[in-house]
């Protein structure tokens, strides 16, 4: 037998019918696993992009699985012949911003008050003596996403920041978006998703250059799914209208009083101390999570007076709109379609995606690749340059047709590779971007405010901090105002985690500032699908008549 396989982009010829974590090994690829190929930690999944039928079928412990997901201590290459290509879950590659940006400089310059403290040898959590060392007082800020996880480890004491570490949400196996995850943790009992996080964790916090056990406190923000899957509440709430987390519905019935979560590090399944407590920061709404309320810390709207808007673009977007007088929130479900689903060439923003797309004065295109590679795909902000450069040079209108009735446009070709986008692709972003459309426009409506009365817009989130905001305005994904007032401001929620990790005080501020914030249901104002029709168009987004 001679198969050609392919694992994180490295190729072998497969000899042998041996398990793909065998050929990962053998090429020096670091699988994930605490069981050593014994098909119990369920950790060394890889996903399966080419090549299914050339492996064993499923064994038993992989009965968790579905789609190309497989664990590559149970999944042996078998054909005689073909070609497999897969790559493991920790691909190390993927861009993740850890950093924000642009942030007020009072968040820089606060005093950390933990509520870990010590009193000779005793080390206090809130006053109360969890234990005896004289050790150093450390705790982690994690920002939980859907799609990466984002860790900080820092001294408690200075605040000074020690390591930090980003890796995929290895829950992936359970679906790529909330919804699907929802149903996976309702349809399989026993907390796969959690535990399999767990152990993704566990090796992260490992390679840290401490000891874990000196690591007292963790602070969690994450959307709301993936905030209660951690702390292993039941999600299924989530996903049913009208879409509340357990921890609101319990704040409604008077059984707790917000909807912050607290846990022990042995609760978790971490390595950290025992007895460390593991905070999830409080949630707005089930679709504005715990990340949205730690971007409201970061940006310190707890004592602005100017006008702010947050906007964090993603499969679900997020809105925060106010100051410390009255804040705004929404949320809408844009789809994956500028993540790079759903789109025929779409990938995420991983080595080999296009991020830049240029339409040259002689009419070629000029492409920025990450990575410096051969192009493999288009990831989102490549996307938003493309369509911009088509619609700026007349190739495409602001319906999102091609000029001359074609159907596609070839943005590369060489031998054996084309990526093109489809007139279909540009009516799922269309759809994705009149959804966003429409939230700003109900959200500014319902302040009664225009765009033009913001005096910082900050754009939080991995996608928000690499796209080109000419070209988005141009298509109208974000309002028309002076670029000065517009801050790419990166990864705000693991800033916020980190400032809630660091002080009791703003931990407070944030307990107190998620209560104050009005949440607007999109679907019930008047004029969402008159925002939704508009906001499909690709042109620049206008203030609408009914704001003010
Ligand atoms: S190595 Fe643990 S399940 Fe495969």
């Amino acid at each position: 037998m001679a198969v050609t396989l392919t694992i994180n982009g490295q190729t072998i010829q497969a000899t042998e019918a041996r398990s793909l974590f065998d050929y990962a090994e053998a090429m020096g690829i670091d699988v994930p696993t605490s069981c050593r190929k014994q098909g119990k930690c369920k950790e060394c999944m890889v996903e399966v992009v080419e090549g299914m039928n050339a492996l064993s079928p499923l064994a038993e412990p992989e009965n968790h699985l579905k789609g190309n997901f497989r664990l590559s201590c149970q999944a042996h290459v078998t054909a005689a012949e073909g070609h497999v290509r897969c790559h493991t879950m920790r691909r190390g590659h993927m861009r993740i911003e850890r950093h924000a940006f642009g942030l007020p400089i009072a968040n820089r310059e606060f005093k950390p008050d933990p509520t870990v403290t010590r009193d000779g040898d005793r080390i206090l959590i809130d006053g109360i003596e969890i234990a005896r060392s004289t050790g150093p007082l450390l705790g982690i800020a994690m920002d939980l996403g859907t799609t990466t996880v984002v860790l900080r480890l820092v001294d408690l004491e200075t605040g000074e920041l020690i390591a930090d570490t980003s890796f995929e949400n290895p829950q992936r196996f359970g679906g790529s978006e909330d919804k699907s995850r929802i149903a996976y943790d309702t349809e399989h009992p026993g907390r796969l998703l959690m535990r399999t996080l767990a152990g993704y964790l566990t090796h992260a916090i490992e390679k840290f250059p401490v000891d874990p056990r000196t690591i007292y406190e963790m602070v969690v923000v994450g959307n709301s799914t993936m905030r209660d899957l951690f702390f292993r509440k039941n999600v299924y709430s989530i996903g049913q209208t009208p879409y509340q987390s357990i921890t609101e519905i319990e704040v409604a019935e008077g059984k707790r009083t917000s909807t912050s979560l607290n846990q022990t590090g042995l609760q978790s399944l971490l390595p950290i101390h025992p007895k460390a407590r593991v905070y999830g920061a409080p949630i707005i709404s089930g679709h504005v999570g715990a990340d949205a309320a730690a971007c409201m810390l970061a940006v310190d709207l707890a004592h602005e007076d100017r006008l702010i808007a947050v906007m964090d673009i993603g499969t679900n977007t997020e809105f925060i709109l106010g100051n410390r007088h009255r804040i705004l929130s929404a949320s809408c479900p844009a789809g994956p379609a500028f993540e790079g689903g759903a789109i025929a060439c779409g990938m995420p923003a991983l080595d080999g995606a296009i991020e830049d797309v240029a339409v040259t004065a002689d009419g070629s295109i000029s492409l920025r690749v990450i990575g410096d590679v051969a192009p493999e795909g288009i990831c989102g902000s490549g996307l938003v340059d493309a369509l911009s450069e088509l619609l700026r040079t007349g190739r495409m209108n602001d319906m999102g047709r091609f000029e001359d009735d074609i159907k596609r446009v070839t943005l590369y070709q060489d031998n054996d590779k084309e990526i093109f986008l489809l007139e279909s692709d540009v009516n799922e972003l269309a759809q994705a971007k009149g959804a966003n459309v429409a939230g700003l426009h109900t959200v500014f409506s319902s302040y009664g405010i225009n765009f033009e009365d913001i005096d910082v817009f900050y754009l939080a989130g991995g996608f928000g901090r690499h796209l080109n905001i000419e070209a988005s305005k141009r298509i109208g994904l974000i309002p028309s105002i002076d670029s000065a007032r517009i801050i790419q401001a990166g990864n705000t929620a693991i800033e916020g985690a980190t400032i809630a990790l660091l002080s009791k005080s703003k931990r407070q501020e944030l307990e107190d500032l998620v209560k104050r914030v009005e949440h607007c249901r999109l679907e019930t104002h008047p004029s969402f699908f008159e925002f939704f029709v508009e906001g499909c168009q690709f042109k620049p987004m206008e203030p609408m008549p009914c704001a003010k």
